[in-house]
């Protein structure tokens, strides 16, 4: 079996074997936070990238710099992965951190922080499209067959990274209840980029005057994401991405869902929704936008 194929099992959750181990995650669980951190939230495929790409940013007013010479997992490491630890030691503050843990396993390690934590979220359907373009070309992911059959395990939860529903739900759950969590849509981006860096940068509290606000829109565009080898995936080695099979910067779209599901798996995927989110804080405002 390659390496690529092994996975690592942790509190019944699969997270692919070439970027976590069981120490790592373990250690995640007892991360040191300090308070002037800032960590990024999401489940795979809501946005992660983007949001990186903006708190990056904002963080340096706009100027480029640091967006255009780091990768993104450099400059904002995945608290899980094994590598981190070194280069967590290595980011002038604040540190920018990502996570794709449910919030049960991270509770801990923050409770009683200050560190400010953006959450992402995107509408499940345009993440379960997302997230099975994405198993084709990521060789770390298992083969997936169809979209019907990839579709049946997203709603049962048992993809890799878990549950997309357990995670929403646990981590919006904490919207209100932590002093410094925001919650932010994938959509909102879309809809609106440069309120949403005025939203990100004021819960900050890193002020931005209209002309830095302006030039790191300009940087989180999907064209401008798209050419920057520090996060469009190509400096990924083609074992692990196979670049032939798909783009990291795919579409970029709201709604994209509607490409691929037909009509029943969309009335399927709306009754899981509503059974599993019924009791979610969470306001359903993806399809409006
Ligand atoms: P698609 O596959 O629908 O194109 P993550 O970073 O959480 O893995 O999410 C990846 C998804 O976010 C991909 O979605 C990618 O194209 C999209 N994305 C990344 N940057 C974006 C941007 N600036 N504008 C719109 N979508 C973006």
């Amino acid at each position: 079996m390659s390496m690529l194929e092994v996975e690592e099992v942790f509190g019944g959750i699969c997270f692919p074997g070439h970027l976590h181990t069981q120490e790592s995650l373990r250690l995640a669980l007892r991360f040191p936070f300090q308070d002037t951190d800032i960590l990024i939230v999401s489940y795979p495929k809501s946005g992660t990238t983007w949001m990186q790409q903006m708190v990056t940013l904002i963080t340096n007013r706009g100027d480029p710099h640091l967006s255009d010479t780091v990768p993104n997992w450099a400059r904002a490491p995945w608290l899980e992965h094994h590598y981190s630890a070194a280069l967590v030691k290595s980011l002038s503050q604040p540190r920018m951190l990502t996570t794709h843990l449910p919030h049960h396993m991270l509770a801990e390690a923050l409770r009683g922080s200050k560190a400010k934590v953006i959450y992402v979220s995107r509408n499940p359907k345009d993440v379960a499209v997302s997230f099975y373009h994405f198993h084709k070309m990521a060789n770390f992911l298992p083969d997936v067959g169809s979209f019907q059959e990839f579709l049946n395990a997203f709603l049962e939860g048992t993809v890799h990274f878990g549950s997309w529903f357990d995670h929403v739900k646990g981590w919006t759950s904490q919207v209100g209840a932590m002093a410094n969590l925001l919650h932010v849509t994938y959509e909102e981006l879309s809809t609106d980029l440069e309120g949403s860096i005025v939203k990100v940068s004021a819960f900050l509290q890193h002020a931005l005057v209209t002309d830095e606000v302006n030039k790191c829109a300009a940087h989180c565009r999907f064209s401008s994401m798209k050419d920057n080898k520090m996060i469009n995936g190509s400096l990924v080695p083609r074992e692990i991405l196979d670049h032939s099979k798909g783009s990291f910067m795919r579409r970029g779209k709201v709604g994209d869902w509607r490409n691929l599901f037909t009509k029943e798996q969309n009335e399927r995927f709306e009754r899981v929704v509503a059974e599993k989110m019924h009791a979610c804080s969470l306001e359903f405002v993806w399809e409006q936008r």
